[in-house]
This record gives C-alpha cells, structure tokens and sequence, in this order.
C-alpha cells in the first residue's frame, strides 16, 4: 500500500458512515487523504469519524447532512474547499439509495425518494466541485457510484435501476463540459455487495451471491472502494466518463436453462452434505 498517495488532498464522501462509503473513506485515509465524512446518520458518522482517526494516517472530519439537499451540498463543498493544510482534489458521490416494488403500483413518494438522492443529489454535489475545481483552476477527481442495476434490468428496481443508468451517463456527458477544466468524471458500479444492510434485506446473501456471480463469491465494499482508488489516483489522469462494474463478472452473463441447472445442482449437493 501506497501510505502517501493521497496525502495533502481532501476527499468528500458520502452516504459514508456505512457500507461501502464507510470503505471508501477508510481506503483514502489509509492512504493519507483527509476526508469529509458526509452521512445523514450523524451519531453514526461521529463514530465512524472517530474510529477512521485511530487509524493513525489521513484524516476524518465530519459532515452530517442530508445530500439530496442542494443547498446542503454547496455547503459541504464549500468547507472541504476552506480546510488549511489541504487542497479538495477528490469527491466521490456514495450515496444512494433504493425503493424495491413493482413497476405497475410504483408510487410517486418511493419515485422521488430515489430520485432526489441518487439523481438530485449526485447532480448538484457534481456540479458544486466542479465549479469549485474550475474557479480554483486545480482540476479534479470525481467519482460516482453507479450499480450493475444500471446496466441489467432486475426484478422490482425499475427506478433504481433507471437513476443508476442515468449516473453513468453523467459521467459520460461530463466528458465535454468538464474536461477542459481538468476535471475527470468516471463511475464504478457496484454488483451484489455485502453490507450491513444487503445482509438485513437477505440473511445469506453472501452463500446466495457466491452462487450467482461467476468469480464464486460475493462482493465486498473493499472491492468496491480499490476501483473507485484507481479513478481517484495518478495512473487515471487521462481516464474520464467511464464506468467499471464491480461485480464477479455477473453482468456478463444471460439466464440460460444452463445456468439454472447449474445452480440446482449446486443446491442440491448443498442439501447432501
Ligand atoms: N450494496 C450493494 O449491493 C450495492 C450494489 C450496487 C450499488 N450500490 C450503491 O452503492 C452505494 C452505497 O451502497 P451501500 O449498500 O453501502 O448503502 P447503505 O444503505 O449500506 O449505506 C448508505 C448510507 O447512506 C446514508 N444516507 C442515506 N440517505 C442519505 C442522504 N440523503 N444523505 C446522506 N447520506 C445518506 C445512510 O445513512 C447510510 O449510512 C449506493 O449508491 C448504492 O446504490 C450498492
């Protein structure tokens, strides 16, 4: 491990008292970074806060809010830009959120509920660097957090589905207005990721993933944090509007009576044992 790589540069994350922004900001402190801790749970990104400092490298700071706010988000730039000592060269816009439910009885609450975060959200925090990167004339880093879902219909998550499409072609778009302010958008999107909360949602979603992706195993938020680390670092300077998916390599794949065979026999020698 690289300990100096980040050091002098402050990062903002967020959605990061938990999951995989959690990873991602112990990756950059690790690393030397300071890093603004955003979440909406404050008690929680206090704590976190504190134990990321007892690594003994970079630096945490807290910044509890809400980031599907737009004025929250001006803000939150506006102190990590202010911080001595350290220049704001990194965002990565974590967090996010999902509604399951069908399609035909969607409601326009779980609708704007996803929307204001994963899109609103990821706009606004986007657009507010990047004018804070161009008027500094310092250039940037941002990354977004996208999701398998955005490129593969799955059952129930349509809005989900369809914010996350729509964050990997921000990034895309971004390519034109924010190159020449040296400025880089990329976005890593995550598959099935073992979390606090993918394990509430499924008790075995680890056994249940190792079956389905094709590398045998479920995700975990470090996979996820060492792909947003490479858009983040010195080796993808020239690397912008792109999206690397983080997720054992299910995404390649279709259904086939194949793969469903498979996953029967694998239960069932599961069940001999
Ligand atoms: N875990 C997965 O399997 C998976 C897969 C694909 C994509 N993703 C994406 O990765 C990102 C992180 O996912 P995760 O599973 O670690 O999430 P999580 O649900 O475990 O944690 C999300 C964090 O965001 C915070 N948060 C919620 N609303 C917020 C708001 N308005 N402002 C600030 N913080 C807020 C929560 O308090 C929580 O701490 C999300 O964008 C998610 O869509 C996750």
């Amino acid at each position: 491990m690289e300990a100096n790589l980040f050091s002098g540069k402050t990062a903002i994350v967020t959605g990061a008292a938990t999951g995989i922004g959690l990873a991602i900001a112990e990756y950059l402190i690790e690393r030397g970074a300071t890093v603004v801790v955003n979440d909406l749970d404050a008690e929680r990104t206090e704590k976190e806060v504190r134990r990321l400092n007892d690594l003994g490298r970079g630096k945490a700071l807290t910044c509890a809010g809400d980031a599907s706010r737009v004025d929250f988000v001006r803000d939150m730039v506006d102190y990590a830009a202010g911080l001595a000592g350290t220049r704001l060269e990194m965002i990565v816009a974590n967090a996010g959120l999902t509604e399951f439910g069908d399609f035909l009885d969607f409601t326009e609450e779980s609708f704007d509920k996803v929307t204001s975060l994963n899109l609103k959200g990821t706009f606004f925090l986007t657009q507010a660097a990047a004018r804070h990167f161009r008027d500094a004339g310092t250039g940037g880093r941002i990354v977004l957090i996208g999701s398998t879902v955005g490129n593969r219909a799955y059952p129930n998550l349509v809005a989900y589905g369809m914010s996350k499409a729509a964050i990997a072609m921000l990034a895309e778009q971004l390519t034109l207005d924010l190159s020449p302010h040296g400025i880089t958008v990329n976005t890593v999107s995550p598959g099935a990721t073992l979390t606090e909360r993918t394990e509430e949602e499924e008790p075995d979603y680890a056994g249940v993933w190792a079956q389905l992706n094709p590398d045998g195993r479920v995700g975990l938020p470090r996979d996820v944090a060492a792909a947003v680390g490479f858009f983040l670092g010195p080796g993808a300077e020239h690397i912008t509007g792109q999206q690397i998916l983080v997720d054992g390599g299910w995404a390649n794949y279709s259904a086939s009576p194949f793969f469903v065979d498979t996953l029967l026999a694998a239960e069932s020698k599961k069940a001999d044992v």
